[in-house]
């Protein structure tokens, strides 16, 4: 795991060893699931959205300045990818879909393979959804669906079981409260993932896709099964957990800001929504625990904001062989979970949920950062 790169500088005495890998198994995966690091009471999360990798050193940047392009690859992508893993070091790393551009791929499990490898190699667990490009290659959605499902250190599944719903990749992951407190048997927060289709396929209807009935309900019940069980199972928690939601096509919500209520920037002309609302939004402002929605799709928006109780983010585009805007920095959306501390010292439920982004400049900047949800101020 990456946070073990400390044990370098350490001298190597067998029990120091051993607290720190206790410690690193306690931080990371617990009984195979996620969970909240002991030593700080985080968790934190690395988004990043629209790598559209292809067939990497032969797969051109584009929008880059005229003196950036000799040398700019797919390459690129993956070492902006190793950079950010090192630097922040998330406890899961999410990718939003057009993982893969499939139009430019030869071959699109390789291409995935090549753009997903980062991840693979440091050993940290990782989620991925599908944006409206993963399917244009060689293989189909529920075949790209499939190959994911498959790739080493993946937390992500094709759909639940025994359930009819429409696309590939909808599924949620729990997190578990920190090793030995009361809440380490409990998801102290939730995950949704959900596939937001690529082309409308009713000919009446233009434009993107959309997140379905089935969909909705099978998050409601989801959703609401979580909560009962946090709430009433013990040891009882007042509230829900909170929740996060990660898709790839912004919700029409995405288009009821100004510059003046929300952090970051939009850029493009409109929001690439789907042309109808298919009510997703309002389903989870209902459900009431999900605090913030995660998408990608729109490479030159990257704000925040919020609207009923819900932020809605951007991350702002990942790739190089993306478009972009030249002299704009690609960059990558980092969300970090902070845990109450009891007046006894032991961690309990999230206290508040903070973001900032990443650029691909020298020093990764960072910028943006703000407390998206905290509970006191709810
Ligand atoms: C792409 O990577 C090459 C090789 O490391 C590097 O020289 C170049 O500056 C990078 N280009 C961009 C736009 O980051
Ligand atoms: C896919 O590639 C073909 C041939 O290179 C091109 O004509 C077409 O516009 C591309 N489609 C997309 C969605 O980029
Ligand atoms: C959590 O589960 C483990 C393993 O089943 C058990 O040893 C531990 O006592 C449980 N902790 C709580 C707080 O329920
Ligand atoms: C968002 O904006 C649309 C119109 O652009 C409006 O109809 C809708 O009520 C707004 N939604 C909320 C929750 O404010
Ligand atoms: C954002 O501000 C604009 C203009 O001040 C206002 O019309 C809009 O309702 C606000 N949207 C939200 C979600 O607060
Ligand atoms: C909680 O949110 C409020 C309002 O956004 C902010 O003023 C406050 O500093 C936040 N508290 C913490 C602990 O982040």
């Amino acid at each position: 795991m990456a946070r073990l790169g400390v044990l370098r500088f350490l001298p190597s005495q067998p029990m120091l060893l051993l607290v720190l890998f206790v410690a690193a198994d306690a931080a990371g995966k617990g009984d195979g699931g996620l969970r909240f690091r002991r030593e700080d009471g985080t968790f934190k999360v690395l988004q990043v959205a629209d790598m559209h990798y292809a067939d990497g050193l032969s797969t051109p940047c584009e929008d880059v300045l005229p003196e950036q392009v000799p040398g700019c690859s797919d390459l690129n992508t993956t070492a902006f990818l190793y950079r950010l893993l090192r630097a922040e070091e998330p406890d899961l790393v999410v990718f939003t879909g057009d993982n893969i551009f499939g139009n430019d791929s030869s071959d699109s499990a390789k291409s995935m393979d090549a753009a997903i490898a980062p991840a693979i190699a440091m050993k940290l667990p990782w989620a991925a959804v599908l944006g409206n490009h993963d399917q244009e290659g060689t293989l189909s959605r529920e075949g790209v669906m499939r190959h994911l499902v498959g790739m080493k250190g993946t937390l992500a599944r094709f759909n639940p079981q025994g359930v009819e719903i429409d696309g590939f990749g909808n599924y949620n992951l729990e997190v578990a409260g920190v090793e030995g407190t009361l809440l380490a048997n409990k998801s102290v927060l939730n995950l949704y993932f959900l596939d937001s289709g690529d082309y409308s396929t009713v000919p009446s209807i233009h434009g993107y896709g959309w997140i379905k009935a089935s969909q909705e309900a099978w998050f409601k019940q989801i959703s609401s099964s979580l909560q009962k069980h946090y709430t009433s199972e013990q040891p009882r928690q007042k509230e829900p957990a909170p929740g996060l939601a990660y898709f790839h096509i912004p919700l029409p919500e995405f288009n009821n800001f100004t510059a003046s209520n929300f952090t970051g920037v939009k850029q493009e002309k409109g929001i690439s929504s789907p042309s109808i609302n298919s009510g997703f939004f309002n389903t989870m402002v209902e459900a009431g625990d999900v605090k913030a929605a995660f998408v990608g799709h729109d490479h030159l928006n990257d704000f925040c904001g919020k609207l009923t109780g819900i932020q809605l983010c951007y991350a702002g585009g990942f790739g190089y062989h993306a478009y972009g805007k030249a002299g704009w920095s690609r960059r990558a959306r980092v969300v970090s979970m902070q845990l109450e501390k009891a007046v006894s010292g032991e961690w309990q439920g999230v206290k508040s949920i903070n973001t900032w982004k990443r650029l691909d400049d020298q020093h990764l900047t960072r910028i943006d950062s703000e407390v998206l949800w905290n509970r006191s101020y709810n």
